[in-house]
């Protein structure tokens, strides 16, 4: 049975508390791991720049400001966080669109960059979602991915096993008021790709020049490539 329903049901759900959660779960450096996909995007000139699972639209909002003359899409398949993007950036340039990243309303070829913020990790399968991706990108146009990554082992691999495995959890419980939503978070980091396997992927979807970097003790990744 695929991931879709339950997960756009899940986002639907958390939409309200979504912001609030994701400040206080990564001890508010969210927003510097986002601005670094902005600054690997590259600026799209006057073309298109699409965030793709733009949730409640950070990235997309932060692509808008630092590339004004660009022409800038959010596109998600959760309508609940769609209207919370709606609501927060409301003075920002930006086209609000519904739709699935497995089946993308948009023709081959169209834009100059396409991100995505922890999209991956809630999709059957990485690789068809990339290939999608390939398709609608421009040649030349970049790929940049930020997702949540297995933790390695090291000294503070306990510390962050028990920070996913009860701090996360309880948090959700006391803020969004659903403790389920974010034991899912959890299971779903610990069985995501590693960041060499996600590299490997992204080669397999036709896209070239990958690299990738890491963030928070190795469990944020953010991988970047060309069509
Ligand atoms: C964890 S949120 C991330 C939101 C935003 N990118 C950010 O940086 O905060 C994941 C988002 O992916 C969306 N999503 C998951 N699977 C999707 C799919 N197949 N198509 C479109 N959006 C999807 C969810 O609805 C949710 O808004």
């Amino acid at each position: 049975m695929s991931k879709g329903p339950g997960v756009q049901k899940m986002f639907d759900n958390i939409a309200p508390s979504y912001d609030l959660m994701n400040r206080v779960m990564t001890l508010g450096q969210d927003q510097g791991w986002r601005r670094f996909v902005v600054k690997k995007a590259g600026d799209p000139g006057t073309g298109w720049a699409l965030d793709l699972a733009t949730g409640t639209g950070d990235i997309a909002a932060l692509m808008a400001k630092q590339f004004p003359a660009g022409r800038h899409l959010g596109t998600d398949f959760s309508l609940n966080m769609l209207r919370e993007a709606k609501v927060r950036f409301a003075d920002q340039p930006v086209c609000w669109q519904a739709g699935d990243a497995n089946k993308l309303p948009y023709k081959d070829n169209t834009f100059e960059s396409v991100t995505f913020g922890y999209l991956l990790r809630n999709v059957d399968d990485s690789l068809t979602v990339l290939k999608e991706i390939q398709r609608i990108l421009k040649p030349g146009g970049r790929v940049v991915c930020l997702d949540t990554t297995p933790p390695e082992k090291s000294i503070f691999y306990p510390f962050i096993r028990f920070h996913f495995r009860f701090g996360i959890p309880l948090l959700g419980r006391l803020i969004a008021s659903d403790e389920a939503a974010y034991s899912y978070l959890t299971g779903s980091t610990m069985d995501f790709h590693t960041a060499e396997e996600l590299a490997d992927i992204l080669k397999s979807a036709g896209f070239t020049d990958v690299d990738y970097k890491k963030f928070m003790l190795g469990t944020i990744g953010v991988h970047w490539g060309r069509k």
